[in-house]
């Protein structure tokens, strides 16, 4: 595969949930330019998954897509599984697989879906339902992903590293998000404690959590010339981010690199969240 010269990852198996789409699809392909093996964790049949698969095998690298919905422990032990019987094992982990509301489906634009959600408004008002789906899926999705991988990781005993994407939303309260929020809160302390828990193997769990990243979720924003202005005026790097600043951000905590950092969060936001 076409590399960068840089080659961080030659010999590792990595597992990437919401590797179909965004930051997942981008990391994906970024670890497979850099040596690795991957396995492209998303939705079963989603056609995106497949491109994403092609884009590494055309250019020599080693990806396979494996069709699973986070929120079942099943789906998340079998694609641990699919990437071993693959590629013998698992070294490194990102777990991006997330939906912004209970409606939300990744590559759509907003619709009447997402309007009900909307007009459910506040938490006070919200069916218990949109709640549970929220964070079945982005947390414990995400705490099924690290133990799925994290057992074969323990049973190599070589170590490994995991990156749970959260969110600037992690720390800034939005009405109208609770479940998100919390859900992305969640993950952040779900992290420091599996990075406890699995120091003892060497395996090291940071966080990243993004500012607002020109992917799927940013639902048209960057389409918009006027919404995308009047946001990148409260940015102080002045843009938008890309699938890209978080892949390297991704990257840099998988690879030896970060060898001595673990429990740790990181915003790539333009200093959005600063403060
Ligand atoms: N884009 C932003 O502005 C932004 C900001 C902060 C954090 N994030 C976080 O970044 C991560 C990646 O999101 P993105 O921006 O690339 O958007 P995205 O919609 O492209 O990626 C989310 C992926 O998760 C998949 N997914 C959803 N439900 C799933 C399920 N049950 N099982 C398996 N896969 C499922 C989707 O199909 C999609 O491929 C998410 O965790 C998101 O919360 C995004």
């Amino acid at each position: 595969m076409a590399s960068t010269g840089i080659q961080r990852f030659q010999g590792k198996v990595a597992l990437v949930t919401g590797g179909a789409s965004g930051m997942g699809a981008e990391t994906s392909i970024r670890l497979a330019r850099e040596g690795a093996s991957v396995a492209v964790v998303g939705l079963p049949d989603d056609p995106r998954g497949a491109d994403v698969v092609a884009q590494i095998t055309d250019a020599g690298g080693n990806a396979i897509y494996v069709g699973a919905d986070v929120s079942r422990e099943a789906d998340c032990d079998a694609a641990a599984q699919a990437a071993v019987d693959a590629f013998g094992r698992i070294d490194l982990c990102m777990a991006a697989a997330c939906i912004l509301n209970a409606h939300y489906v990744s590559g759509e634009v907003p619709d009447d879906a997402l309007a009900a959600d909307r007009r459910a408004g506040h938490i006070i008002n919200k069916p218990v339902e949109f709640w549970e789906k929220v964070l079945s899926v982005n947390l414990t999705g995400v705490m099924l992903t690290n133990r799925a991988v994290a057992r074969y990781m323990i049973a190599q005993g070589d170590g490994g590293a995991i990156v749970n994407i959260s969110s600037g939303a992690a720390k800034i309260p939005m009405p109208g998000s609770a479940e998100y929020s919390v859900s992305k809160t969640g993950v952040w302390m779900l992290t420091r404690v599996l990075a406890l828990e699995l120091a003892p193997h060497q395996i090291r769990v940071n966080t990243v959590a993004p500012g607002v990243i020109d992917t799927p979720m940013a639902l048209g924003l960057s389409q918009d010339e006027e919404r995308r202005a009047a946001f990148e005026r409260f940015v102080p790097l002045g843009r938008l981010g890309e699938a890209e600043d978080i892949a390297e951000a991704t990257l840099f905590l998988l690879s030896d690199h970060a060898s001595y950092i673990s429990g740790q969060i990181l915003h790539p936001d333009g200093g959005l969240f600063t403060g």
